[in-house]
């Protein structure tokens, strides 16, 4: 769902998979955590929810999985790719078993969920799966493995929202937090594989999320991301009962909390963003002007064999409405290539969206079938792998360009940037993100991380704007 900034690649899920470490080490003689998570946003701060549950269960995390008494690799289905991932991933892990026996080696998440117990039949050496809902059931699941047996729990929920758990920030740069709003989703995209892996869509309580935000603000963050599958379809009764908050109230909620706490989110989805919530982005100067707002396919009678349920009508107009509410509004989008039935003029139709959005960043993908979605269903994978290839060439050709002009345009001009630590080329520079999410990179001056600066665009790569500091 979500990665770092502008810059245009083929991208094959949100994030590679990566080890969460906690800094501080709560303390000694506990067992050891390792987590590893692969997939969407959603799933690393899952990966945050677990580890405070286990660390409130004798365990603290280590960066080391040869050194862990328990293994956890947080996995993703979206597309056939990201699970091969994980298998080839699992392959180390259970090489490490051979050589320590007592390891225990955990599958959660999304796969987990879509698998279930067929994994322990598959994958010999795997003591655990466990589905997204069912994590507060962890110690209890390692405790029966300790005692011999290998278990399951992939029970989907319609209420679980782990509101009440802190997650522990790891491998957190202090500065930039995510926080789930929400989880599962209510629609039905015909290739997505996410309703079945998290079930039905929840809205966690209003309260608990502003004062996840209030205590990430009191503990130095300067940043929060509001995540959810469909964060536009957000919906919550109020304190008063009477008083439904929907996403834009929330939106002000977390905005309200302090004007220097920037306020992100994601994912949008066309059908559901309103004009109230493009109204309060508007606002506050301290929700950022940036939305992805995944299109998938920029032709009306793929969208609707995607049961996307709007047209590329409904998406242009959506657009203006960014456009004329928010005028310096960032916008990115996902991409689909080679869906099912797909001729060359749909293709085409994709590609002159995209000439007429003009899109800061996207992220792009093949369509890859997934087991028990509707399309699997109901429609014949009928695209050629090679002209799915060749149609997503031609995708990510035209958005580097357009990413590129899109960042040329910010040359010359001042951006407020909210500095998150150092370039990743030189201890001399730092880099952060401007309102429209580009990420902005120039010498550090006198400043520290976490501090508002004023940068003027100064020149820029196909990914990045460079510049400096000018007060
Ligand atoms: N909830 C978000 C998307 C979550 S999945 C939304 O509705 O926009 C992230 C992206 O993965 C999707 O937007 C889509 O572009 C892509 N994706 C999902 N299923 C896919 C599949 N079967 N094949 C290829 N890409 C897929
Ligand atoms: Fe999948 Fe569609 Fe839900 Fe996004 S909105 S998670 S693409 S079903
Ligand atoms: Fe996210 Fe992948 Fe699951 S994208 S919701 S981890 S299938």
């Amino acid at each position: 769902m979500l990665e770092s900034p502008i810059q245009s690649k083929v991208h094959d899920e949100a994030r590679q998979g990566e080890a969460l470490l906690l800094e501080k080490e709560p303390g000694k003689g506990r067992r050891k955590l390792y987590i590893e998570s692969y997939g969407c946003q959603m799933n690393f701060s899952d990966s945050e929810i677990v580890a405070s549950i286990l660390l409130d269960n004798g365990f603290e995390t280590t960066g080391y999985y040869n050194d862990a008494d328990v293994v956890f690799i947080n996995t993703c289905s979206i597309r056939e790719n990201a699970e091969q991932r994980v298998r080839t991933r699992l392959g180390d892990f259970k090489r490490a078993k051979r050589e320590n026996p007592g390891m225990i080696v955990g599958v959660l998440g999304c796969m987990a969920e879509r698998l279930k117990s067929k994994f322990l039949e598959e994958e010999k050496l795997v003591d655990l799966v466990v589905g997204p809902d069912a994590y507060r059931d962890l110690p209890n699941l390692i405790a029966k493995v300790e005692d011999g047996n290998r278990s399951v729990n992939v029970l989907l929920s319609r209420e679980e929202t782990y509101a009440d758990i802190s997650p522990v920030r790891l491998n957190s740069n202090g500065i930039t937090a995510f926080i789930s709003i929400m989880r599962g989703c209510d629609n039905m995209c015909s290739f997505c594989v996410v309703p079945f892996t998290r079930g039905r869509e929840r809205s966690r309580d209003p309260e608990s999320i502003v004062k996840e935000a209030k205590d990430l603000f009191e503990a130095g963050y300067r940043e929060v991301t509001l995540l959810g599958q469909n964060v536009d379809s957000y919906k919550h009764k109020g304190e008063n009962d009477e008083e439904i908050v929907n996403f834009a109230k929330l939106l002000a909620l977390v905005a309200d909390v302090s004007p220097l706490l920037r306020v992100r989110f994601s994912t949008s989805h066309p059908k559901d963003i309103t004009d109230e919530v493009l109204h309060t982005i508007a606002k506050y100067p301290n929700i950022c002007n940036y939305i992805h707002l995944p299109i998938q396919s920029g032709n009306s009678r793929v969208l609707e064999l995607m049961n996307r349920t709007y047209s590329r009508e409904w998406y242009i107009d959506r657009i203006n409405a960014i456009r004329r509410i928010i005028p310096d509004c960032g916008i990115s989008t996902d991409i689909i290539s080679g869906f099912c039935t797909e001729t060359e003029e749909d293709h085409q139709d994709t590609l002159s969206i995209m000439d007429l959005v003009q899109y800061d960043y996207a992220y792009m993908f093949t369509y890859s079938e997934r087991p028990g979605t509707l399309a699997a269903k109901r429609y014949e994978d009928d695209v050629p792998e090679e002209v799915k290839k060749r149609r997503l060439t031609e995708i990510v050709h035209k958005q580097r360009g357009h990413s590129l002009f899109r960042l040329e345009n910010q040359i010359g001009k001042v951006h407020r940037v909210l500095i998150e630590g150092y370039s990743k080329k030189s201890d001399q520079d730092y880099c952060g993100r401007n309102d429209q999410n580009a990420m902005v990179v120039f010498p550090k001056g006198s400043y520290k991380i976490g501090d508002y600066v004023n940068v003027i665009g100064e020149t820029c790569t196909s990914a990045t704007l460079i510049g400096r500091i000018i007060d």
